[in-house]
């Protein structure tokens, strides 16, 4: 059983799907492990370290993936890749296959077996292999750093010999995994924080971090959750009384951080560049959404935009930004769900087609995509 870590191609991209740890942990379960030259560089792992772990250091790409039985990516193979990768070889990844169907497409002609961790379902076995809540979960955590560096003031209140500095007061909108771990990181550096969501769970957890919860909270906020605990798309009636109560809070917040998110669909828009302009000079907004769409007007991404006196930042790739931690997590939630498709016995891989793990994950095999959420697709 070969398994191959080539380097990630997209220039953005400094994380990596395996860090010496988890390399040495899948020689454990009897595999040979090739990793590209300098593939953990933009998360601080030297060759050196993965050849310690075990691994043989590959030049290129061509040679890392020859004969390759799985391959660990951070990100989906381009189709200029796609040529290394050996037929039938397993593809681990997050896939971000929505708006990338030729892709997907050119994965499946490859004739590789594309999994797309992102599909993982949440479910108590799979929390180990949930890369969507450990990379949300640091983007939160780096949003209020990012935050607290663009704002000119301090976060905590500060009682010095010279005079009191007040706490900032930040509001986090969207409180899921990014926006909890946001208002938690805040309420650690001392702010004054409150927070949004149009899930009627959100409250409790919102209040047991120490926050204040702003919403609407009428019939529809009760109904506003799916079964799989995601946020479904509000009316035009609720998002009217949502704003409002939302643009006479953000008057009085120094800092706004939003993460909001409905599944397969552009981010819900929720602050206008009208509203940005009632905040104070030297207020900082920060879009974690704005890679879907963006929830603030005026946020663009890649950038940090001045709008008045007021930042607004729409860095890409937040997880990215704190990549060795990201790496970190990101492998070793990888390496768990490896563990799943290998025979330990007969060191070799044994993949069950029948779980429900791989049957949520699997995108493309036997030449065709065949994953649910795009059946209908053109198959090869
Ligand atoms: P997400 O990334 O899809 O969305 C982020 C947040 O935006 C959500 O809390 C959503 O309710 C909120 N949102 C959507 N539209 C909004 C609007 N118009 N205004 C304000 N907020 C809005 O969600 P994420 O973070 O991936 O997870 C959502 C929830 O799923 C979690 O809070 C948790 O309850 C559940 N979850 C369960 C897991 C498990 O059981 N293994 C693991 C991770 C999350």
């Amino acid at each position: 059983m070969k398994i191959s870590v080539p380097a990630e191609t997209e220039q953005n991209e400094p994380r990596v799907a395996a860090t010496p740890e988890t390399v040495k942990k899948l020689i454990g379960l009897g595999a040979e492990v090739s990793v590209q030259t300098k593939a953990g560089l933009g998360s601080r792992i030297l060759d050196d370290a993965y050849a310690d772990a075990g691994a043989r250091i590959a030049k290129t790409a061509t040679t890392t993936l020859k004969d390759a039985d799985l391959i660990l990516k951070v990100r989906r193979p381009a189709p200029s890749e796609l040529s290394a990768y050996p037929k039938g070889a397993l593809v681990v990844a997050s896939m971000d296959p929505f708006g990338h169907e030729d892709d997907v497409k050119a994965m499946a002609e490859a004739g590789i077996v594309a999994f797309a961790m992102e599909f993982m379902p949440r479910i108590t076995r799979a929390q180990v292999m949930d890369v969507l809540s450990s990379q949300a979960n640091l983007a939160g955590y780096q949003a209020v750093m990012d935050a607290g560096v663009e704002f000119d003031r301090a976060l905590p209140m500060m009682m010095t010999a010279a005079g009191t500095v007040p706490a900032a007061r930040v509001f986090v909108m969207g409180a899921g995994v990014a926006g909890l771990q946001a208002i938690a990181t805040a309420r650690r550096l001392g702010a004054v924080v409150s927070a949004t969501d149009v899930r009627p769970a959100a409250k409790e957890q919102v209040e047991s971090l120490g926050a204040k919860f702003v919403a609407v909270e009428d019939e529809e906020f009760k109904q506003a959750e799916t079964a799989a605990g995601y946020a479904k798309p509000m009316s035009a009636e609720y998002q009217a009384k949502q704003a409002e109560l939302v643009a006479e809070h953000i008057t009085k917040q120094d800092i706004v951080i939003t993460t909001a998110l409905i599944p397969g669909r552009p981010a819900p828009r929720l602050i206008t560049k009208a509203m940005v302009g009632t905040m104070r000079p030297g207020s900082v907004v920060v879009d974690l959404a704005v890679e879907r769409g963006g929830n603030v007007e005026g946020a663009e991404a890649g950038k940090v935009v001045a709008v008045g006196d007021v930042k607004i930042v729409g860095h890409l790739n937040v997880p990215g930004r704190i990549a060795t931690s990201a790496s970190s997590l990101y492998a070793r939630n990888l390496y768990a769900f490896i563990e799943t498709l290998v025979d330990k016995e007969a060191k070799a891989l044994a993949v069950d087609w029948d779980d429900e793990l791989v049957k949520a994950t699997v995108l493309t095999r036997d030449g065709a995509i065949v994953h649910e959420a795009f059946a209908g697709e053109e198959k090869s």
